[in-house]
């Protein structure tokens, strides 16, 4: 793999270095800033059954085959970015340090929970990069763009502006502690001339699609429900009873924004420079709510009985069956669903204003439950990679 890695001396040193490019975020940015025309290289962990170079032609035909057009290839470099110089060889460090420029440091691990920082997620969400900052200094690439979270915010659930970060709220899980302390890296790293902090708060698949690769937050909601309500009984119209007191009202604003928008903004900063150099909270202007999410699935399922009761439920209340199914499930979520903060957006009002972020309404919650079931909520066998005949596609 390394003899294709040739540094020529004349070659501009202008390709961009992207982790993380697997995940649900990375093969967006992947499609999107390949089409946009720019050079990429992307760091690819390998699986135990398929090569790095096999994981990403295998997203790129996925993207060909949706948009019928063809998208150049990326140079890939096989590593892992919670080892020291992301794992790579020094043909591999060589030739970063002679092509890239820039780096998009994306890749994260996003587990909850952790008994010691010598586990996931700390290896690879701070780690991996201190790592970055490492491989950015050795191969003289002075621009960063770090894929950092909202949650950064821990705790806090007033309005946070894209300029606080501090961490004297503490933090839900070890998660937002993991990405807290790599911006905190990021934020302090002096040899990058250029530092810019993209802060995501919940995202979930394609507003036009229904596309994940990833099923959590909102999904492990929607896969409950598309498991546990089809088999619950109806009434004589043929409605479903679903018996569920929610302890909630129904109108607490969620911070969720669908992945194809999370791209369009992402590239439309990344290739303005003027916008370079701040952070920005990719947030939307009007959240969704619980009671959208519950309207939603009744009209998907044919189903009626959640009832939002706020903290009115008595300690004593014993729920339904079909309500201690869906609350064993959830509990790690449970810490996001008293409360989410209001994230401003001014920096992103300024340069991607114009960019309106897809409401997540009923009809894209139907599109992720078609999805959902189609993909068999993550464990549908992925299809045959098709191996590219080289020659022809160097002709
Ligand atoms: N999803 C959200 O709701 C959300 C919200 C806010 C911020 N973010 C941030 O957005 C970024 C992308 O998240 P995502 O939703 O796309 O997550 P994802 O779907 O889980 O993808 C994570 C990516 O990171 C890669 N990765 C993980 N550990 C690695 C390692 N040790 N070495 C190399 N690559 C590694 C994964 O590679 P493999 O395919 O090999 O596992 C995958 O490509 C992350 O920085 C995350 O913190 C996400």
């Amino acid at each position: 793999m390394d003899s294709a890695l040739r540094v020529t001396a004349d070659e501009a040193k202008n390709y961009v270095l992207l982790t993380g490019a697997t995940g649900l975020v990375g093969q967006y940015l992947l499609r999107d800033l390949l089409s946009a025309g720019l050079k990429l290289a992307v760091l690819v962990r390998p699986k135990r059954k398929e090569t790095a170079e096999d994981r990403i032609e295998r997203i790129l035909q996925k993207w060909e085959a949706e948009s019928g057009e063809s998208l150049p290839r990326p140079v890939i470099l096989a590593g892992d970015v919670s080892e020291a110089n992301f794992g790579f060889s020094d043909t591999q460090l060589d030739w970063v340090k002679h092509h890239c420029d820039r780096m998009i440091h994306n890749a994260a691990i996003l587990k909850f929970h952790a008994s010691t920082r010598q586990e996931e997620p700390w290896q690879t969400n701070l780690s991996g990069t201190r790592h970055a900052i490492e491989i950015a200094e050795k191969a003289g690439i002075k621009e960063l763009h770090y894929m950092s979270t909202a949650y950064v915010c821990g705790n806090r659930n007033s309005t946070i502006l894209e300029s606080d970060f501090d961490d004297s709220h503490g933090f839900r899980n070890a998660y937002e502690h993991s990405k807290y302390e790599a911006e905190k890296l990021v934020r302090s790293a002096k040899q990058l001339d250029s530092v810019t902090i993209y802060r995501p708060v919940v995202i979930s698949g394609d507003s036009q699609t229904g596309y994940t690769s990833t099923y959590h937050g909102l999904y492990v909601y929607l896969r409950l429900f598309s498991m546990f309500v089809p088999e619950q009984a109806r009434d004589e119209h043929g409605k479903i009873l679903t018996p569920v007191k929610i302890p909630l009202d129904g109108d607490e604003p969620r911070n969720v924004v669908p992945v194809d928008w999370i791209a369009n903004v992402f590239c439309e900063i990344f290739q303005n420079t003027a916008a370079h150099g701040r952070t920005y909270h990719l947030a939307p202007k009007t959240c969704l709510t619980p009671s959208v999410v519950i309207e939603a699935c009744y009209e998907y399922f044919n189903s009626q009985g959640a009832e939002f009761c706020g903290s009115n439920i008595p300690s004593d209340h014993q729920h339904s069956d079909f309500a201690e199914k869906i609350f064993d499930n959830i509990a790690i979520y449970q810490q996001y669903e008293s409360n989410d903060p209001h994230f401003d957006t001014a920096n992103l009002e300024q340069f991607a204003g114009h960019l309106a972020c897809p409401e997540i309404d009923s009809a894209t919650i139907h599109r992720y439950l078609d999805f959902g079931n189609a993909d068999e909520w993550g464990k549908k066998r992925p299809l045959k990679l098709v191996k590219p005949d080289v020659q022809e596609r160097r002709a």
